[in-house]
């Protein structure tokens, strides 16, 4: 049941501390902080290419992996919606390997993809979240996200434990390929453990994002910017404010914003940044300023180092812990859902079941 929780989501969303750390303890040893990864379906060492592939919110999770696997492992990544993929008939190098994701094991694009990944030679690795779901026995292997069950039709606790096992992925994969050393492993497997506590403390301190979901309730266009492993939880945060509130929303990478998008701006239209300090912070903050100098209202996720500079041009700051930006992408996840969240109850609109979705999508 919900306990004292008004929604599955609301009840889920609290979950995360729990969630993060039981799924990164899975893959990382507290005492040695060193990863340590199940026998898996390939050698990441020798892997050639790995093709991702997945539908909606795993697909985005999915996509921070493809940042995280080719920075940290070196390793080339194509990646693609599975309801894509398995029409384009990618070339495939021999002894490649495939990555597929999914909460519920049972969505259909992404099946297809698999059974297809799988007949053209692919070493097909699922990391799902239901055990002995079609995707984990059709596998070569799966990694679990220790989610529990979600009930609630839009992902929350599900996606930010497919970023943890993709994140202790990464770091395994670096390992193996020697692109990655014993220190810098022990440096982001701690920021990684460090995540689920970060978690309890944003799940604690909720008014902000309260006051900033009164705002954004009120208009019918919002635009989610950012930049490297932050752009598709940009992509994230759009589609859960789509999916719950019903409010149109975009997401985009911070640098196309000049390409296009820029025309939307004014005072109707909030833009919601996430902007962590790290090496793309001025990159981003200087998209952010033209978009406010073009009348836009500027809502910025950011860290105590980021966040008086945004403070100079940006309508709403929310200073959320500060983390390495390797990890980064898992801890702004938590606060687009709670927005998210939050405008979909004050617009009074199905939280658990929006409508027109299904929990999980297992026709094509
Ligand atoms: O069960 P799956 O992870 O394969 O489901 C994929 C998508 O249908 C799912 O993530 C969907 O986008 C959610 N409603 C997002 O909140």
């Amino acid at each position: 049941g919900k306990g004292n929780y008004r929604h599955f989501m609301e009840k889920e969303l609290h979950e995360h501390p729990v969630v993060l750390g039981d799924t990164l303890r899975q893959h990382i040893d507290p005492a040695t902080r060193a990863v340590a990864l199940p026998p898996l379906p390939f050698d990441p060492a020798a892997v050639p290419k790995i093709t991702f592939s997945a539908c909606g919110s795993a697909y985005l999770a999915a996509q921070v992996g493809r940042y995280w696997i080719e920075q940290v492992a070196r390793i080339p990544v194509d990646s693609d919606v599975a309801s894509e993929l398995r029409y384009r008939d990618p070339p495939l190098p021999e002894g490649g390997a495939a990555l597929l994701v999914s909460q519920s094991g049972e969505t259909a694009d992404t099946l297809a993809a698999l059974r297809l990944l799988r007949k053209r030679g692919q070493h097909v690795l699922s990391v799902v979240n239901v055990a002995e779901s079609t995707m984990d026995r059709e596998s070569d292997g799966t990694l679990l996200t220790i989610a529990g069950p979600e009930i609630g039709v839009a992902s929350t606790k599900a996606f930010t434990a497919q970023l943890a096992v993709l994140a202790a992925l990464a770091l395994g994969f670096g390992r193996a390929r020697g692109t990655l050393s014993a220190a810098e492993e022990a440096r982001l497997t701690a920021a990684l453990l460090e995540v689920p506590g970060h978690a309890a403390t944003l799940l604690e301190g909720g008014e902000e994002i309260q006051a900033l979901a009164a705002e954004v309730a009120l208009a019918r266009d919002v635009l989610f910017l950012g930049r490297g492993s932050l752009y598709p939880i940009a992509l994230e945060g759009a589609l859960k404010l789509k999916e719950l509130s019903y409010i149109h929303a975009e997401g985009y990478a911070a640098g196309e914003m000049k390409h296009g998008p820029i025309a939307l701006i004014d005072q109707d239209v909030p833009v919601i940044a996430l902007c962590p300090s790290g090496p793309l912070f001025e990159k981003t903050a200087s998209n952010l300023q033209e978009a406010a100098a073009r009348g836009g209202r500027i809502m910025a996720f950011t860290d105590a180092a980021g966040a008086p500079a945004l403070r100079r041009f940006a309508e709403r700051v929310v200073t959320l812990p500060t983390v390495d930006p390797f990890v980064a992408p898992i801890l702004h996840a938590i606060p687009v859902q709670l927005l998210a969240y939050h405008v979909a109850v004050l617009k009074g609109t199905d939280v658990d079941q929006p409508r027109n979705l299904a929990k999980a999508v297992t026709v094509e």
